[in-house]
């Protein structure tokens, strides 16, 4: 038996206004798309921004459902709409933003392991990372240069 350790970078931003002008406009429609979640169960409002390699945005926000589980987040509704309209087109960056409508969120939100794992699967189909970058309403936000450093020993399809 061995042991082995599992490490990831991160790199922390002390808060929007330290993001590089590019990014934060990505944010910016995150944000926008957050304004537009429809989250009446939960009230936690989720907005995801996708960048792709021919400039498009392609954004998306949680869509909540009275039947719980068939509602769906807003990182897949928005990296399976650039999936379905963009197929050929490689995915760049996403910026994500999350917060509470009872109080504000300042921690950063990461995505959910759901997400995580529809991530990865762009990443590993176009061969090339995802950066990704996620907060709460303000405060801090977290930057991965890869959905990888989020979801180690992921499964792909080099599996099946
Ligand atoms: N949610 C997302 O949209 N993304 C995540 O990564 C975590 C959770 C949504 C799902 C649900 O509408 C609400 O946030 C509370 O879980």
């Amino acid at each position: 038996m061995k042991e082995v350790k599992i490490e990831s970078f991160l790199q922390v931003y002390e808060s929007f206004d330290e993001l590089p002008e590019h990014v934060k406009s990505l944010m910016q429609e995150a944000m926008k798309a957050r304004e537009r979640a429809y989250a009446p169960y939960s009230n936690f409002s989720v907005g995801a921004a996708v960048l792709l390699e021919n400039d498009e945005v392609v954004t998306g926000n949680n869509q909540e459902n009275a039947s719980y589980p068939s509602g769906l987040c807003a990182e897949r509704t928005a990296i399976y709409y650039a999936g379905s309209q963009f197929p050929d087109v490689k995915i760049m960056r996403m910026a994500l933003t999350a917060g509470s409508r009872k109080k504000q969120t300042v921690a950063p939100i990461p995505p959910c392991g759901a997400c995580r794992q529809a991530i990865a699967e762009y990443e590993v189909k176009q061969e090339a990372p995802i950066e990704i970058y996620f907060m709460g309403e303000t405060g801090k936000v977290v930057k991965s240069d890869s959905l990888a450093n989020l979801l180690p020993l992921v499964f792909d399809k080099s599996f099946l």
